[in-house]
């Protein structure tokens, strides 16, 4: 068990924005930031996260809590687990040890080992032609150690885990060594670039040849359990912090070409390593909550990935710009080619998705030829018929009616009009509807959440709730105050994780934030509790008036009906 105090103390120090920063980007907007909520397949930023209050709330999922709670959904762990994540975060020394859980452990301890090993290759006698080649390839000292580059050497990698006490499942299992008469390394002879998973644990490996040409220029990691090429894009662990910073990513076909770019301080990139771009691919973009730019290689596999993966992210409603390179193949060749300046140039002016989409449909078409041109106009009607946009459907029906001298009434009337039924519409929760008394009660935890003076003011005066749940809070609420002798909503929030009345607490939290009741009546709200309190007991007292027999006590329990009376008046 981690000691509360130490819990709460991590809380204080972690501020919720900058550790749900290093999840998804937050915008500022008035006193919260926003975010795309990774709980629901969000379209739009519903997640907004208080700095004021450090707590988060999706006003679509209803998703909610602190910055443990976030954690432990984002990443799927423990509540001791999340804390521990978060001490680590703000680099504070947790004495506790979470028992990891972690699944495919043994997998990631491969890889990491493997991946030192082939550092530590590299840095030996051994990797001296591989230091050449990437010295050729201007790779410098700093992003080859940044990037954790190595060389596989002769077979001995398998053999070095075996010798480390893993079996020859587990090494097979983890995607390096395969069986044949005995077990052997897949990567032999080659340059390895680590492929790290979203959280930045080393997944698999790319490896390139070096010493000459060979049929198969990289080899990837057998698929396995934690590496699949759908799953991962080359460099998002390091990226994504970046994005917060540059609102967009740019996509890349090659970790070369990422690397090349990353190398000119352009942090913000990706690559798909020449894989098929899958929805696993979009979700992780979609998280960053950036404009994405796609910069595929100069060559007609390049536009049509370019088409696939553009329509792709378009689709789950992404902001798409595309560039492409002219003269040479890659952006690796372009940089070595042209310099930094010039490619920076480029990265100015990128076009819109559906403008590359337009061109790309022109292509092989000869617009004078009447059956080519209605051919090309009926696909710019299919695009614009996908879009929801009522301003490009206008420029582009007005464009298209100017260049080739057509009718717009008749491109118009191609058109589908859209409903406002497409519009983004927030599911907002279903609310109970509470009783006058209800939400009294609920105003006055909700202010004594605010400020001490009030739960102090609660002690002395009242100190009782008539209804069991909201009489948990508040007496929750003051054996928090007294334990603490003092008073925070996100450290009171970690108190009451487990606490069937949670949802509540943090319901009320975000329902009279907007309400902002007003402190100065606290002490009438207080009496006109008092004032129901003393009818329950009215209520009660009649009905056992009413069952009583024996007719001297009833008299007794009359005479304390009256007095109840008088002091309610
Ligand atoms: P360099 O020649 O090192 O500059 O690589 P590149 O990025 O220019 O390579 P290319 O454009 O040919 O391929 C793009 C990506 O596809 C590479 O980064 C690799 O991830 C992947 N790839 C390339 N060649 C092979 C191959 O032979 N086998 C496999 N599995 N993947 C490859
Ligand atoms: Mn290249």
């Amino acid at each position: 068990m981690i000691p509360s105090e130490e819990i709460n103390l991590i809380r204080n120090n972690a501020n919720i924005v900058d550790i749900v920063s290093s999840y998804i980007n937050l915008e500022p907007k008035g006193k919260n930031f926003f975010g795309i909520c990774p709980f629901h397949d969000d379209h739009n930023p519903s997640m907004s996260v208080s700095p004021e209050k450090q707590i988060y709330t999706c006003f679509v999922c209803g998703a909610t809590g602190n910055v443990f709670s976030f954690v432990q959904d984002y990443e799927n762990v423990s509540f001791p687990e999340a804390v521990s994540i978060v001490a680590s975060k703000i680099g504070y020394n947790l004495q506790y040890k979470a028992k990891i859980n972690k699944p495919n452990k043994d997998l990631y301890e491969i890889t990491d080992i493997a991946c030192k090993y082939f550092i530590n290759n590299l840095n030996s006698s051994l990797g001296k032609n591989a230091k050449k080649y990437l010295k050729d390839r201007e790779l410098s000292a700093d992003i080859i150690k940044d990037f954790n580059i190595g060389i596989a050497t002769s077979n001995n990698l398998a053999k070095l885990l075996l010798e480390k006490g893993f079996t020859e499942k587990q090494i097979i299992s983890a995607g390096i060594a395969n069986m044949g008469d005995n077990l052997y390394d897949i990567f032999q002879n080659r340059i390895t670039f680590p492929i790290n998973n979203e959280r930045g644990e080393v997944a698999g490996f790319s490896a390139r040849v070096y010493n000459g040409e060979q049929e198969n220029k990289y080899i990837n990691s057998r698929e396995n359990l934690i590496f699949k090429k759908g799953n991962i894009l080359f460099n998002y662990d390091k990226a994504k912090s970046e994005v917060n910073k540059t609102k967009s990513i740019i996509i890349v076909e090659g970790q070369f070409d990422a690397i090349r770019i990353y190398s000119l301080g352009i942090k913000n990139v990706v690559a798909t390593m020449g894989t098929a771009f899958t929805k696993e691919h979009v979700s992780l973009l979609k998280k960053l909550n950036a404009k994405i730019i796609l910069m595929m290689d100069n060559d007609e596999a390049g536009e049509k990935t370019t088409i696939s993966s553009g329509e792709a992210l378009v689709n789950s409603g992404l902001n798409v710009e595309v560039i492409r390179l002219s003269g040479e193949k890659d952006p690796d060749d372009y940089i070595i080619k042209n310099g930094e300046e010039k490619f920076k140039n480029l990265l100015k002016n990128p076009t819109s998705f559906f403008e590359f989409k337009l061109n790309y449909l022109k292509s092989n078409k000869d617009l004078n030829k009447s059956k080519d041109l209605a051919s090309y106009i009926n696909s710019v009607i299919d695009e614009l018929n996908k879009s929801n946009d009522e301003i490009l459907r206008s420029v582009t029906i007005n464009k298209l009616a100017k260049d080739y001298d057509l009718d717009k009434e008749i491109l118009t009337k191609k058109l589908i009009v859209k409903t406002k039924a497409n519009e983004f519409k927030p599911l907002v929760k279903k609310k109970t509807r509470l009783t006058k008394n209800q939400k009294l009660c609920e105003t006055v935890i909700y202010i004594m959440m605010k400020d001490i003076k009030y739960i102090k003011k609660y002690d002395r005066d009242l100190g009782y709730m008539p209804n069991k749940d909201y009489y948990q809070i508040a007496n929750d609420i003051l054996a928090f105050y007294k334990l603490n002798n003092g008073f925070n909503i996100a450290d009171f929030i970690s108190y009451e994780v487990k606490s069937p009345y949670y949802e509540t607490i943090i319901r009320i939290i975000n329902d009279y934030e907007t309400l902002e009741p007003c402190y100065d009546e606290f002490d009438d709200y207080l009496s006109l509790i008092k004032k129901w309190i003393k009818e329950e007991q009215i209520n009660k007292l009649k009905i056992e008036i009413d069952n009583e027999t024996d007719i001297n006590k009833r008299l007794e329990l009359n005479d304390l009906l009256i007095k109840l009376k008088k002091e309610s008046e």
